[in-house]
């Protein structure tokens, strides 16, 4: 059972379809995208503006505006689907474990409150140590049992998805099928249907043995966590209590100086018992600053009481950094954060993102425009144009063998390290997304565009077990095309300095 196989994927984006109401029409922003982000690995999205990048990244973190549907798909992480899960869970996760800086680092800081309390609250939102102790503890026997009734639905939504293609290409053809096509179409669906049934009832029956087994196992590592919460509660509470009612009976026979002193300690103690319990006030500020100096702000201690407005842009999205930090994320979500910075500033920011990622040892989506930035980042690449993941693949691959025309488009538009200047613009503009294109959107802009791009969607083409590509020009009976020469050349040249 392969599904079943554990892998290291810790984000998975599976035919998400998302759309905006608006007076206009229905703007169709992502349509049916999929991608999974592995551990440790900084996955770059790239595409023209209006392609669907920030769509993406505002789906995985549920901040999507309100006039958004979403239409199909799911966004799997660890063991739920980021797009059912409760508002109140979403927040802790969106606190926790995923973090988002934005392109403007202005617009994610309040203006009216000092850059201190904006880098503790969400420390302060999640301080229950009990609470957090109970999570790590039964965590991984939940996410395991999660993942199972999540498999399960995926195989069989893929499978159904098979069927449905089936059907659909069957009824597409049918008009220009002889009779005999239609009645062996008809046997073939049925047995597609049967065949379906039997894959749908089998798979339940395996999934379902093992999601009963390990929530079995769940629900006695509940219990085991309980205890052992309780059992640390009540530690604390027996070493804390007795000593807190002593002090409080000195401190009411006490008087003058000595009353004083013994307040002090009264409070001192006191708030040592609170931070066995949960992460207090001073705790965070501590912590924040530790965060504000691993980002790089110099005097952490004096900058935690000012206010955003005085700092440069710089220092600004360093804070907003820290503030991702600070919550501990698993994955880091970048929409071109460095886009509203100068040059300088701008690669002291990747580099400082770059360290980051490997001392924390992250997962990074990292979303730009800017293929220079790509190629600083990226492990992999996925290319978006008109709402859709044209190509995939690793840096290498998307660097050094390209398939999409639209890659090599956008690849050409690289300025040159000497003369600064871009080879070609990609021109024409992109699509309206009310009325996206049939086939490949790309085909109107495109010089290599065929009859067929002008009326079938390409499927995603495979090349390698990482690359992928959606263009007709991988079909076996389309002319051998390749990435012309001088862009070719261009992308060596300007990479040399980069990579
Ligand atoms: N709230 C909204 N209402 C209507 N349309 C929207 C809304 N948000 C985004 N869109 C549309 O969805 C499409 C994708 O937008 P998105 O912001 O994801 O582009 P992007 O790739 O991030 O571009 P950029 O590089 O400019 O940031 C665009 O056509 C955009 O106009
Ligand atoms: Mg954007």
């Amino acid at each position: 059972m392969a599904e079943m196989k554990e892998n290291n994927n810790v984000l998975s984006v599976n035919n998400l379809v998302v759309s905006f109401k608006t007076d206009n029409g229905i703007v169709k922003a992502v349509r049916d995208i999929s991608f999974d982000l592995k551990q440790g690995e900084t996955l770059c999205i790239v595409g023209e503006s209006g392609s669907g990048k920030s769509v993406t990244s505002k789906s995985i973190m549920g901040i999507l505006a309100n006039n958004a549907i979403i239409e199909n798909g799911n966004i799997m992480y660890r063991g739920e689907n980021l797009l059912e899960v409760s508002e109140d869970e979403f927040y802790k996760i969106r606190g926790h474990k995923i973090g988002m800086i934005f392109q403007d680092p202005l617009s994610s800081l309040d203006p009216i409150v000092k850059i201190g309390p904006q880098i503790t609250e969400a420390m302060m939102l999640n301080s229950d140590r009990l609470k957090l102790m109970y999570q790590d503890l039964i965590s991984d026997d939940l996410i395991r049992y999660k993942n199972t009734l999540a498999h399960m639905n995926i195989a069989i939504d893929n499978e159904r998805k098979k069927m449905d293609a089936l059907v659909a290409e069957v009824k597409r053809r049918k008009t220009f099928s002889s009779k005999e096509q239609i009645e062996a179409d008809k046997k073939q669906i049925a047995a597609k249907q049967a065949e379906f049934k039997i894959f749908e009832k089998q798979t339940r029956e395996k999934y379902m043995a093992q999601a009963k087994e390990y929530k079995e196992i769940l629900a006695k590592t509940e219990e085991k966590a309980k205890k052992q919460v309780a059992e640390y509660k009540a530690s604390v509470d027996s070493k804390y209590k007795k000593k807190l009612a002593e002090a409080k009976n000195r401190l009411s026979s006490a008087s003058g100086d000595q009353r004083q002193a013994l307040e002090k300690e009264y409070e001192a103690l006191k708030e040592e018992y609170d931070s066995k319990l949960r992460i207090t006030k001073a705790e965070a500020k501590k912590r924040a600053i530790e965060v504000m100096r691993e980002v790089g702000i110099p005097e952490p201690e004096k900058r935690f009481n000012q206010y955003p407005f005085e700092f440069s842009g710089g220092m600004r999205q360093r804070i907003v950094i820290a503030i991702a930090l600070t919550a501990a994320p698993e994955i880091l979500i970048c929409d071109e954060p460095t886009t509203a910075l100068d040059v300088t500033i701008q690669a002291q920011i990747l580099e400082l993102i770059n360290r980051i990622k490997a001392e924390r040892n992250l997962s990074c989506i990292f979303i730009t425009h800017d293929l220079g930035v790509v190629a600083n980042m990226a492990d992999r690449v996925a290319v978006m144009y008109a709402g859709k993941i044209v190509e995939i693949g690793t840096a290498e691959e998307i660097f050094y063998d390209p398939r999409h025309p639209y890659t090599w488009a956008l690849l050409s538009s690289i300025p040159d390290v000497d003369s600064k200047e871009r080879l070609e613009a990609i021109p024409g503009t992109p699509p309206n997304m009310i009325y996206p294109p049939k086939g490949d959107a790309f085909a109107p802009r495109s010089r290599y565009a065929m009859n067929i791009d002008y009326r079938e969607e390409p499927p995603m083409f495979k090349i390698t077990d990482t690359h992928y590509a959606a263009t007709w020009l991988l079909d076996e009976h389309a002319p051998k095309v390749e990435m012309p020469k001088i862009v070719s050349e261009r992308i060596k040249n300007s990479l040399e300095g980069t990579r």
